[in-house]
């Protein structure tokens, strides 16, 4: 994606160290940062400096090139492998990646394990590419098009699973305008699909995540679209907390509700749902938020009743029933009808 008219993807590695884009920083400022060791890269996992599942995967996939790149054995190696995989449970690319890499560099050495790194982040960005080519069609001129968290560029490391038809029917001429749930807490809808949707001259509107019902209820919702962070093999997802509360509302009302789902996120491993752990997150994230003063500092207030506590699922699961279509790189199937790996 083009910032200030230059190309960044959301992490890429150079040399022995991975970079990213702050994602803990935007929309208020756009900053680089450098994680030169594979401890700092997977404390970047784990505090979401670096998120969305694609991002984590490739992010992971890098830290663990940099594992072995640091040349210190093979013990070194599997520890660095417990290190990464302990950062976020949810998202199946982070262990895909990490994986695919600590194999490829025990074969093969820390330069094959960069490559290896290096090729899942670009097939990361194909896959976005080939699901923008299969959902873009769903996506009628006119339409309406709710989505949730951030299922884009910052998520996908480039174009973005569910951004990625928005942005061909775009450019076909297309008119579309995007509904974005703020997702508390983190609100990575208001902050950063907001951010990228406006680079990328998209209309939208910013919605609270208590609105889509009375949207859908006044026939102002024609699609939802979500990504994803793990599908089990039944088709049940895990996603963005909320995304539930999403599918059950767009079936009462008759929604199409699709789910942008990369190979990476597959786990054939998970017969269902019931199998895929949930990140429990801090409780601060609910208890206080950050934002822009009118004098243009960022600041962090609380904002729950002092000495009250809260939970903080990060994810939710969305029974398969719920589904209208998982759209992958091969075209839209029936939720559990995907394909397999060969
Ligand atoms: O906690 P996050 O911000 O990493 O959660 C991200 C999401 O839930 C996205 O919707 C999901 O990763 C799909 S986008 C590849």
């Amino acid at each position: 994606m083009n910032v200030a008219g230059k190309h960044y993807r959301a992490v890429w590695l150079d040399g022995p160290q991975v970079w990213m884009i702050d994602q803990n920083r935007l929309p208020f400022y756009f900053e680089i940062r450098n994680a030169p060791t594979h401890v700092e890269t997977a404390r970047c996992i784990r505090e979401m400096t670096v998120r969305g599942a694609g991002v984590i995967g490739a992010a992971g996939g890098f830290g663990m090139a940099q594992a072995f790149l640091e040349d210190e054995g093979r013990e070194h190696v599997d520890r660095a492998r417990e290190t990464l995989e302990s950062t976020r449970p949810t998202a199946q690319t982070l262990y895909y990646a990490v994986r695919r890499v600590h194999r490829r560099g025990v074969e093969a050495g820390p330069e094959a394990a960069a490559r290896e790194a290096q090729a899942i982040a670009d097939e990361e960005i194909g896959f976005c590419r080939e699901i923008g080519r299969h959902a873009e069609p769903l996506i009628r001129d006119g339409m309406k098009i709710l989505t949730h968290c951030n299922a884009g560029w910052l998520a996908s490391v480039d174009y973005g699973s569910v951004t990625a038809p928005i942005y061909r029917a775009k450019e076909r001429g297309k008119k579309v305008f995007v509904w974005v749930s703020e997702t508390r807490p983190r609100a990575q809808g208001g902050r950063l699909t907001a951010w990228e949707l406006r680079n990328e001259g998209v209309p939208h509107a910013v919605i609270s995540d208590t609105v889509p019902a009375s949207l859908m209820a006044r026939g102002e919702v024609d699609v939802v679209m979500v990504g994803c962070d793990r599908v089990a093999a039944n088709g049940d997802v895990a996603n963005k907390v909320g995304t539930l509360d999403l599918a059950i509302l767009a079936k009462e009302f008759g929604i199409p509700f699709y789910v942008a789902a990369p190979p990476s996120a597959m786990d054939f491993n998970c017969p269902s749902g019931e199998g895929i752990p949930i990140e429990e997150r801090p409780q601060d994230e609910i208890l206080y938020q950050a934002g822009l003063t009118d004098e243009g500092r960022v600041e962090r207030i609380r904002v729950v009743s002092p000495g009250s506590g809260a939970f903080n699922p990060a994810f939710d699961m969305t029974p398969a029933r719920y589904i209208t279509g998982i759209i992958t790189p091969e075209g839209v199937f029936k939720p559990g009808d995907f394909p397999r790996p060969r």
